[in-house]
């Protein structure tokens, strides 16, 4: 039987009363799913706030590797998730891509003991245990400039995975040499930052003529856009900023300011005020993020009622006490 989405709340919101469950939603799921989140943001503020709350299930409505994050932070915890929707960022590397970069590297002269590598968060446990054993740590959008200010003072040269925007975008901010495995013929031992060619097929969808567009049409607009679109738009962008500092830039304008945001659909739509535009003719939806809807989250509370719960998250000790060692690096700065 299909229910409407008033009666899936009603439901969901007597599940909830009910059993020890909380459920955390990523800024980019549908309306309908983030409004019943007992914890919401991005996906820094998720794996904090999760980690500090008590209750024995987490419902996680986000991707894979977030959900991950919070199983290998708080390992006592039941995390369960409407969709093992896994981000297309996160597919493009595992850890066999991350031995052939570093085999790369060392074929280039630079030994293993001189490579610190930072994963950015979007990546499975696995990939993140690889640079948690070799010495490196994790990295959002949001602390990605800090992180890497810390790195560069261990004198070592940086890999970066799996996104090449948000790495060249912090080295061009930074003032840093970068490159791309496989994309550039420089000499990785002249870089400070060695990117692997991994990207966002949503934050792709962004382009110079989007911006020329609403510069003409609104003179004065300002643009801003997340780190994990091609440097040549953050470049041109007004602002670029984590997912929430732009919400916090943008809740700081002026009404009449009109700003046109370029990072994903649904936090956008939600921000927009009659001067706040999507900078993309392409409606920029993440296709995994809103994979979940209202009906999974009420069957997977129907299933832990049922004592029988779908889509836990379990990952084996060797890889969650590495990933683990990775996300504490990042936390504890
Ligand atoms: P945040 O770290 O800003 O939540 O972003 C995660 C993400 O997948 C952006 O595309
Ligand atoms: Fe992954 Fe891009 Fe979706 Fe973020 S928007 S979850 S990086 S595919």
């Amino acid at each position: 039987m299909k229910y409407t989405n008033e009666e899936l709340r009603e439901k969901i919101d007597e599940l909830k009363a009910k059993l020890s469950v909380t459920v955390v939603a990523h800024f980019y799921q549908r309306d309908e799913v983030f409004e019943i989140g007992d914890i919401t943001g991005d996906s820094l503020e998720l794996a904090m706030k999760t980690k500090a709350d008590d209750a024995d299930f987490v419902l996680f409505c986000g991707v894979g590797f977030m959900g991950e994050s919070v199983k290998v932070l708080s390992p006592e915890k039941r995390v369960v998730m409407p969709k093992i929707a896994c981000c297309s960022m996160a597919r493009m590397i595992d850890s066999l891509y991350f031995d052939d970069s570093v085999k790369f590297l060392n074929d280039n002269g630079i030994a293993s003991e001189n490579i610190l590598p930072i994963t950015y968060i979007n990546s499975n446990a696995e990939v993140k245990a690889k640079v948690g054993e070799m010495g490196g740590m994790v990295c959002t959008s949001s602390n990605a400039k800090k992180i890497i200010t810390k790195a560069l003072g261990e004198g070592k040269k940086i890999l970066f995975i799996p996104d090449r925007c948000l790495g060249q975008n912090i080295a061009n901010q930074m003032g840093l040499e970068s490159m791309v495995i496989g994309l550039d013929k420089r000499d990785p031992k002249e870089c400070d930052i060695i990117c692997y060619d991994g990207f966002c097929s949503v934050h792709q969808l962004f382009t110079l003529d989007d911006i020329e567009f609403y510069r003409k049409k609104y003179p004065g607009i300002l643009i801003a856009t997340h780190p994990e679109c091609d440097p040549a738009i953050c470049d041109a962008s007004d602002f670029v900023g984590s997912t929430s500092q732009l919400i916090n830039y943008i809740k700081e304008l002026p009404k009449e300011q009109k700003v046109a945001v370029g990072t994903e659909f649904n936090l956008v739509n939600r921000l927009r005020s009659e001067n706040t535009y999507v900078l993309s003719s392409t409606k920029p939806e993440c296709p995994t993020m809103n994979e979940t809807t209202l009906e999974d989250v009420y069957l997977t509370l129907k299933a832990i009622d049922d004592g029988e719960p779908v889509n836990e998250i379990f990952i084996d000790e060797k890889t969650a006490k590495w990933a683990k060692v990775a996300l504490e690096r990042m936390l504890d700065l």
